[in-house]
């Protein structure tokens, strides 16, 4: 009897410190946000909603930047459900990253709302997608996850200068140590050929993290701090298209083993947040488990990220442009 109950005891015990371990990092900033902006982009589920619940009960005004408008209407409507403040302001905007002339009418829209931004999150992303080229021509994973962002970035950077301190958050992954530099070079002005799904994932958050440490640089003289976080492997749909977990019977075979190593959307969140509420005001640098981090080397290659960035502005061409009229 003894045994069953000692058995038991320790078998609990580990599996209760192997969840926090993987549970990760918490977010133990005190700040609050009230009334400040803060954009998020795929606000509308995993990762970026439960980041959303945590800025909005600290008083943060949010827009949601969702490409399925619809979706974000139902977020916004269980966010302001899980608050005791409904006094929160939720805007629920269109942005499809897969569009370069929807990301300009989201910039468009968003100058001629808000006179300021305190932060950008570049959240949405899409993981295995299958193999498309998107309505300007490029690959759609490479589109959405980082060409969409740097050109959002760069249109919003007038609203983020305005206010007194801002933030740019870009959201990465563990997998830009999975690419090389020749993966990263693998593209070219009108096609992208990738090794495999996760490669082109591996080079989006890679190409994020060389964008952090120029982007950083290129700001040095404004009062925008902007980093990469790493939220961990995280339970949500971004792996809708991936194999092994789309299918029900493989999923459902890895499901008890998932609930102890994968995180929950909210625990997923913490890094981000932490990037956005920390009095530490470092920048240009990789967060994971809300600390700061070292990423692959090929990410801290400060003449790689300044050539990467320009390879953007060349594979962007015209597209590029960040004048607006209100
Ligand atoms: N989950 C993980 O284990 C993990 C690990 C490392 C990094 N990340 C990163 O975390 C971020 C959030 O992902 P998640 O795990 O929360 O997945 P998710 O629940 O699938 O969220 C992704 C969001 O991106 C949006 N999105 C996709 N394509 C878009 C487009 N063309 N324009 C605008 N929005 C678009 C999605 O919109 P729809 O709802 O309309 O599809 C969704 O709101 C991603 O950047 C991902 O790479 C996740």
């Amino acid at each position: 009897m003894w045994k069953y109950i000692a058995g038991t005891v320790v078998v609990g015990s580990v599996t209760y410190g192997l969840y926090r371990y993987f549970a990760g990092g918490v977010c133990k900033c005190t700040a609050r946000l009230d009334g400040l902006v803060v954009v998020i982009t795929g606000g509308n589920s995993g990762i970026g909603k439960a980041l959303a619940v945590e800025l909005a009960q600290r008083g943060a005004t949010l827009v949601l930047a969702c490409r399925d408008v619809e979706k974000g209407i139902n977020a916004k409507k269980d966010i302001l459900l899980s608050l005791n403040n409904k006094n929160v302001k939720i805007f629920v905007k269109r942005l499809d990253l897969a569009s370069v002339s929807s990301i300009l009418k989201f910039s468009e829209s968003l100058k001629c709302e808000f006179s300021e931004i305190y932060a950008l999150v570049n959240n949405a992303g899409i993981f295995y997608h299958p193999h498309t080229v998107t309505e300007d021509g490029y690959e759609i994973t490479f589109q959405t996850n980082y060409l969409g962002h740097f050109i959002l970035t760069h249109n919003l950077l007038t609203l983020l200068k305005k206010a007194d301190h801002s933030r740019i958050v870009n959201v990465t992954s563990e997998a830009h140590r999975l690419v090389n530099v020749y993966d990263l070079n693998a593209i070219t002005k009108s096609q992208t050929e990738f090794r495999s799904h996760l490669v082109a994932y591996g080079v989006t958050k890679l190409a994020l993290i060389l964008f952090t440490r120029y982007l950083f640089k290129k700001l040095s003289n404004t009062n925008i701090i902007v980093n990469a976080a790493n939220p961990g492997n995280v339970e949500t749909s971004l792996f809708r298209y991936f194999p092994f977990l789309s299918n029900k019977f493989l999923y459902g075979l890895q499901w008890p083993i998932r609930q102890i190593v994968v995180k929950s959307p909210r625990q997923g969140a913490q890094t981000i947040l932490h990037c956005l509420l920390t009095s530490n005001r470092t920048t240009g640098q990789y967060y994971s488990d809300c600390k700061l981090s070292l990423p692959s080397p090929l990410a801290l290659d400060d003449k790689l990220a300044k050539d990467y960035y320009e390879l953007t502005l060349e594979i962007l061409g015209d597209r590029f442009s960040t004048e607006s009229e209100c």
